[in-house]
């Protein structure tokens, strides 16, 4: 046993020294569940040990962080959203901007959910009129995002009509095709703490909110409602819910699509 071990808080402290990361600002009872599980794993004998073994060992941190972010994703992840998104949101962006439009999938993980966009706005002979941004903070996703080569178990939502038009096969892999992959930007963004896009006329945050408390998901309301253009719209996860949206000075249209007004 470490002698003065240090508990839970005291490994947030120094983790968040080490790496800028706010451990505190996600759901707790969460996170320490899932530390200490992989601390088990790994035969850790305490916080302290563990946040010694992992300051010390670059690859060890980097799988941690990867551990800790959860990556879930697909392509069309809500088919019903989507479907919405390209039946009536689009189109109604597209017409009322003159300008690119400007969408950031926050939280993009390995850019299933940016790419699902970009393959939408390319069914609607739209593509030049978009510029997609996916971020996140996870390097190891982003990596693989910009690589844009796919599992199928991420690609079964998708109709068979859409992956043989957007997707070669690559052995057991699918990758899809340039014009899609160089459609969407990824650069790593740490929604805690880094500036926000600004000018958007879509931001997707989706199944991220749930990682988080209440009180940092309003900042990230807050900070999202900054970076839309009135009229511009919120897609959150279909798992979760905004109570106040005139707080934030956003209006729900459909179940998780909420649009910024003014006045
Ligand atoms: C469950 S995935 C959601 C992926 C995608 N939006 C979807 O719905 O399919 C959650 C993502 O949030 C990212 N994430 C967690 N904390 C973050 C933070 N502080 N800043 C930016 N991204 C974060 C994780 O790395 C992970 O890729």
């Amino acid at each position: 046993m470490e002698r003065h071990a240090w508990d839970y808080a005291k490994f947030k402290t120094a983790f968040y020294l080490k790496t800028g990361l706010e451990l505190d600002r996600y759901k707790d009872k969460q996170m320490e569940r899932r530390i200490r599980q992989l601390m088990e794993r790994e035969n850790q004998p305490g916080f302290q040990h563990f946040y010694n073994y992992l300051a010390k060992n670059p690859p060890a941190m980097q799988f941690f962080l990867n551990y800790i972010t959860i990556n879930t994703s697909e392509f069309f992840r809500d088919q019903i959203v989507y479907a919405k998104l390209k039946e009536e949101v689009f189109p109604e962006l597209l017409k009322n901007f003159d300008q690119k439009l400007a969408i950031w999938s926050a939280g993009c993980s390995f850019g299933a959910e940016p790419y699902t966009v970009s393959i939408l706005f390319d069914t609607l002979k739209a593509l030049d009129r978009v510029q997609i941004v996916g971020t996140d903070i996870d390097e190891k996703a982003l990596q693989e995002a910009k690589r844009g080569k796919f599992h199928p178990r991420y690609l079964v939502k998708i109709s068979p009509e859409l992956l043989q038009q957007y997707f070669v096969k690559e052995g057991e892999y699918y990758c899809v095709k340039p014009k899609i992959r160089k459609s969407v930007t990824f650069k790593r963004h740490n929604l805690l703490c880094d500036t926000p896009l600004y000018g958007c006329h879509m931001i997707l945050c989706r199944n991220v909110f749930i990682y988080f408390k209440a009180e940092t998901q309003d900042f990230f309301l807050q900070r999202f409602s900054g970076a839309l253009k009135a009229g511009g719209y919120l897609v959150i996860g279909s798992a979760e819910y905004i109570s106040n949206p005139e707080n934030y000075m956003l209006k729900k249209r459909f179940n998780t699509i909420y649009q910024k007004v003014t006045g």
